[in-house]
């Protein structure tokens, strides 16, 4: 079924300066909003941004129904506006809805809303080289009923705020071998918002210790390592690029396969496959070169300085000729349409 999307726009834009502002701080002036009543999806709207009004009863407040994306707009050399990888963001929307019991959104639907209000709020996608506008399409579920079901009634929404570095400096990380971020068969292969939720006290624990994030280990061995934060955890041991693979348990980052992909082209060797803790220390102790970096949307590519295992810290290696800064120069350049688009993951709109 065809979706007609009503715009209501707002004459002036209230905020100009965003660079000082932290992530996530400053929406844009509109947002979208489409209402999911009797199995299917009506009124959707871009609005001018505006708080919601909820049933204090509402099942999203009580038993985490709740799906989101994160992805990223970006200012093109030439002027035009590139939504990075849209396709690939609203497959994982679908699966995570799926995951979560949510209904499914029209891709038509999702692209053409965050096209729209993208285009409308289109001066609030930052010039400068290290900004974005980062865009976050979720859903809620807001049937009005304190009893525990799967929702009939959800809230799809699209919002945006500019973003530009995620990280000031390079980060120290823990591993985590007491807590776990997730387990086979459970949802942390699902961008839910309780995943989330559920990784904040372990986090606070690093945090007062003088980390940046944890860096999860797997739920049965706590061995191998999984991801951190809202970023999946890529090494290069002596130049060769090793990942985790995908499990049940870590998020499909779009930037760890963007990354991966670029390196592949590149001709860099790449190993995608469970990697222990013990391997880093052994790899460590030998003297052997490591990076160690988070890929995600908001941090792109974020360098790790130090990795503490156990009571020992583990430096790795952050230098200007370092290969993470390959591959995250050549995907900044694909987004700003400096290099050919060759992998066609640029939406240009
Ligand atoms: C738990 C988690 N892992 C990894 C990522 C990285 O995924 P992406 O590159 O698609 O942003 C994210 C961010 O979305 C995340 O929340």
């Amino acid at each position: 079924m065809e979706h007609t999307i009503s715009v209501t726009s707002q004459a002036e834009r209230k905020v100009t300066d965003t660079k000082s502002l932290p992530f996530g701080k400053i929406p844009t002036e509109h947002m979208f909003i489409a209402e999911y009543k009797n199995g299917e999806w009506q009124n959707a709207q871009v609005v001018p941004f505006h708080d919601l009004t909820l049933s204090p009863l509402a099942l999203c407040l009580h038993y985490g129904q709740t799906v989101f994306e994160g992805m990223k707009a970006f200012m093109m050399e030439d002027g035009h506006i590139n939504i990075f990888r849209a396709d690939k963001h609203y497959d994982r929307f679908t699966k995570s809805l799926h995951r979560m019991c949510m209904p499914q959104v029209p891709e038509k639907l999702f692209i053409d809303a965050i096209k729209q209000l993208v285009l409308l709020d289109a001066d609030w996608v930052p010039k400068e080289a290290d900004g974005s506008l980062y865009i976050r399409p979720f859903m809620i579920a807001t049937e009005d009923r304190i009893g525990v079901k799967v929702s009939d009634e959800y809230l799809f929404m699209v919002v945006c705020s500019p973003a530009f570095q995620y990280y000031a400096k390079p980060l120290k990380v823990k591993v985590e071998t007491n807590f776990v971020r997730a387990a086979e068969g459970g949802t942390g292969s699902a961008k839910c918002g309780g995943n989330y939720g559920g990784a904040f006290y372990p986090t606070q624990l690093a945090r007062e210790a003088g980390y940046d994030q944890v860096l999860w280990t797997d739920s049965v061995h706590n061995e191998f390592i999984e991801e951190s934060g809202t970023m999946n955890a890529m090494f290069f041991i002596d130049n060769v690029l090793v990942t985790p693979q995908l499990s049940g348990t870590i998020l499909d980052g779009v930037t760890r396969d963007s990354l991966l992909a670029i390196a592949e082209a590149k001709g860099m060797t790449i190993e995608v496959r469970q990697i222990s803790y013990a391997e880093l220390i052994t790899a460590f102790e030998a003297g052997k070169r490591v990076e160690a970096f988070g890929a995600g949307t908001a941090a792109v590519v974020a360098p790790i300085e130090i990795i503490a295992i156990g009571h020992k810290e583990y430096k790795c290696y952050i230098e200007p000729d370092a290969m993470m800064y390959q591959l995250q120069k050549e995907l900044f350049n694909i987004r700003r349409g400096l290099t050919a688009d060759t992998f066609k993951w640029n939406y240009v709109i």
